[in-house]
This record gives C-alpha cells, structure tokens and sequence, in this order.
C-alpha cells in the first residue's frame, strides 16, 4: 500500500472549498439553462425528474468524487490513478479522468460564450442598448448581437482571458480569494432579484408550469436531458469538483458539505424558474425558444418595471459573476496537472490553456454567425459540445466514478475518507452501488430507442 499522498495546496478559510464548490456548481446552469430546458422539455414532468436525478444520482455521486479527489490529492488523473492503485487496481481507471479533464473543457468551450451573452448584455443595459418593444424586438438584438462574429468573439475573448487570469494565480490567490467576495455578492444580488420578483406578481402561470408534474409528457430524449443535466448543474464528471476536493483539508465532512452544495444549486434553479416564467407567460412567450430565452424574455421584462435599468445591471453582473465562478473550475483540473504532474508554472499553463481554449471557444461562437451552416445531424459545433458532455460525457464518467467507489475499491478507503457512521455509510454504499448505475444505465437504454444519430 502507498502511503497516503500529501497536499499541495489546500482551501486557506473555513469556508474556502464550500464557497469554491458552490461557485463552480451555481452558474449559467441554474439561471440559463434550467429555465430554457424546462420550457423546452415540457416543465413540471421535466423538474420532477430532474429532482430526482439530483437525489439518487447527482449527490452521491458528489459524495464519491469529492472523497476520490480529497483521497487522491490531485488532478483527476493523478487522483483517480492513486485511489485505484491503493486498492491494487491499475492505472487504467484513470481513463475516467481524462475523460473529466477533456469534459471540463469542452463544457468551457461553450460556457464562455455564454458568458461572453452576459458581459455584452451587461455592457447593452449600461449603455442603453436594450430597447425594444417586443419579443421579437428583443429577438432581434440577441440574433445582431450574435451576427457579427467581432462583436460576439470579443465578448468571449474577455471571459476567456478573465478565466486564465484568475486561475493562473493559484488556488489560494485566484480562485480562493476571487470566490471570497465574489459569492456573498452573488447571494446579495439574488435577494435583490427575487426580492423584487415577489412583488412583480404572475406567480401562478409559473407555479403550475414548474411544479404540474405530468409524468406522461415527459419524453426519453428529456429524461436523458434531466440526467444529463444533473451533472452539469452539479459541476459533476467534469473534473471541477473533484479538483477542488483535493484542496479540502482533512477532517471536513464530504456529505454534509456536498447537501449545502446541492441544496445551494438545486434552490438557485428552482429560483430563476420562478423568476424567469411569469415574465415570460405575462408576454405571451414561447418557453421553448431554447438558448436565447433568457436574453430576450428579461430585458423585456425589466423595462417595464420601475428601476427596471437598475435590476437589468445587476442581474448581468449576478449573471457574469456566476459564470465566472463556475468558468474558473472547469479548467482547474488541467492547469492543476500540467503544474503537479509535468512540473509547468501555473501561469505558463493558464496560457497554454488560455490560447488552445480560445481557438475551440472561437468555433463555437462562430456557430451562433458564419459557421451557423458547419453542421452534423442538425447540430451545430455549438451544440455538440453540449450535447456529447452533458448526454454522454458526464453520465459515463458518473458511472465509472460509481463503480469505482462502490465495487472496485476496497470498502475501507471510502469508509475513512467520508467518516460516516455506519448507517449513513451503508445507506451511500447502497446508492452508489444499485441506485445511481442502474439509474444512469436505465436513462441510456431507455434513450437508445430514440436516438437520431
Ligand atoms: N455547474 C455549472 C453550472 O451549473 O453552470 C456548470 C459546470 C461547472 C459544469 C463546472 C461542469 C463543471 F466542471
Ligand atoms: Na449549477
């Protein structure tokens, strides 16, 4: 047996990892995506699931990848391969690293340029851009916004640079220090918003279209949309969350930090659903407009309503500081390996990354304008990079992580590492072991009827 490996860094405050963790899973999944994959996939039948997901997939599964990275004391590839080896298993288990490392910048791909949407929204409010009359006034400044492909690249040019930046300072530095001021921030402009939400009445229409739970409507391509969705919200799979565990010091509880995490991310959603869908049935609009519902349904919104200006500012700076918390850990696992494991400064790794995530980023903002046409089965490049990570990508990492945890390794690692009673302990080694594999094997078969590839 090797000895137990020491850490390199760790969070410096108390509440270093929870403020990271949280960071990383709060962002534009809660507050872009949830809202338009629920009008997409029908709502209350889509939320149900989701939930469910959350519960018997997404949060033991966090449980495991915390514990893998805490005990492994390094990048996914490093971590995985060390717990494995503990257990006298070899090095190929830390395929399912590589497979996080590679997912964690394919999301970032494309979550720039999201986030390079709310920078230039932000930009629009402060300067007055953000005038129309009507939905499809609205549609149209997000399809110019999207149409010059110089305007929408500098955007995420910005993001991209803003991410490297901080991530080149180290964990303490940049990341630690970055989500210090940046997350109580975040907590303040969300009271505000939903503060001022309550009051803008439309409630009822929203309610129901979140919480009417019509199981029948619900599809196989949206229940593998809930999963998929699962762990991207989670910031799972990915290598972000097991990266940062790394960091936690020893002593911490694993379970009780990944329910704050959970119940964090899961009460973000749920708020932006609440907030976003009685503005949009208020305008008569279509729910599943898809990716640029949010951009073109609050606008509207804000401008009429007193300090409208006002709340549109800060809910694109909320917006852009959420994504840069969540943008920063999908790259920490890579700049974390170049640094531990091929001895590369962290600030020369930020660049090297920085620039190879520029050029993939740049393709996918180019599918929003001249590459709209650069096509396969129906999908831009844009699209595929969500699609493979969240519908596959992730899932399968979760599996292999859950086979690993729960019938690989041998029982006392896990045990020590999460300091459960035995109870607790045997109620996670149930749901890693049954529920959540067959959970995500039942999604895949079920999704396997349906699939267009
Ligand atoms: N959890 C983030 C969100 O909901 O916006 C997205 C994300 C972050 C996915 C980090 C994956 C990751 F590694
Ligand atoms: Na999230």
């Amino acid at each position: 047996m090797t000895a137990r490996e020491k850490p390199k860094n760790l969070w410096m405050g108390r509440w270093g990892f929870v403020l990271a963790a949280t960071g990383s899973s709060v962002g534009l999944g809660n507050i872009w995506k949830f809202p338009y994959m629920t009008g997409e996939y029908g709502g209350g039948a889509f939320v149900l699931v989701y939930l469910a997901c959350i519960a018997a997939i997404g949060i033991p599964i966090m449980i495991a990848e915390i514990g893998f990275g805490r005990r492994g004391r390094g990048s996914p590839i490093d971590a995985i391969r060390r717990v494995a080896r503990e257990s006298g298993r070899g090095s190929g288990w830390s395929l399912i690293g590589w497979m996080a490392m590679l997912c964690g910048f394919m999301i970032l791909s494309f979550y720039v340029v999201v986030a390079g949407w709310s920078v230039s929204y932000l930009w629009k409010a402060i300067s007055g851009g953000l005038n129309a009359d009507s939905v499809d006034g609205m549609a149209a400044i997000f399809a110019a916004n999207n149409a010059n492909p110089w305007n929408l690249g500098f955007w995420s040019t910005l993001v991209t640079l803003a991410t490297m930046f901080i991530v080149g300072k180290g964990v303490q530095e940049g990341i630690e220090r970055s989500v210090s001021w940046m997350m109580p921030g975040l907590v303040i402009m969300l009271l505000i918003m939903i503060g001022y939400a309550m009051f803008s009445g439309g409630f009822g229409a929203a309610v129901d279209f979140l919480f009417g739970f019509e199981l029948g409507k619900l599809s196989s391509e949206g229940l593998l949309a809930a999963m998929g969705h699962c762990f991207f919200t989670l910031s799972l799979a990915s290598g972000a969350i097991m990266t940062y565990g790394a960091y936690l010091p020893d002593g911490k509880s694993i379970a009780r930090t990944t329910f704050v995490v959970a119940i964090c991310d899961t009460t973000v959603a749920l708020m932006a659903g609440l907030a976003i869908f009685p503005i949009i049935f208020a305008n008569g609009m279509d729910p599943s407009s898809g990716p640029g519902l949010i951009f073109m349904s609050l606008p509207l919104a804000f401008q009429q309503m007193p300090f409208g200006t006002l709340l549109e500012i800060i809910f694109f700076i909320m917006l852009t500081v959420a994504a840069l918390t969540s943008a920063i850990s999908m790259v920490e696992a890579t700049i974390a390996w170049l640094n531990e494991s091929k001895g590369i400064s962290r600030v020369k790794a930020s660049w090297g990354v920085g620039i190879l995530l520029w050029i993939v980023s740049t393709l996918a903002m180019l599918s929003f304008n001249v590459g709209a046409d650069w096509t396969l089965a129906g999908k831009h490049f844009f699209g595929w990079l969500d699609y493979l990570t969240s519908r596959f990508m992730m899932p399968l990492g979760g599996l292999g992580m859950a086979v690993l945890a729960g019938f690989v390794l041998r029982n006392e690692i896990f045990r020590s590492e999460l300091g459960l009673s035995n109870a607790q302990h045997a109620l996670w080694l149930f749901m890693i072991r049954y529920v959540s594999p067959l959970g995500i094997v039942l999604i895949f078969i079920d999704a396997l009827g349906v699939m267009d590839l």
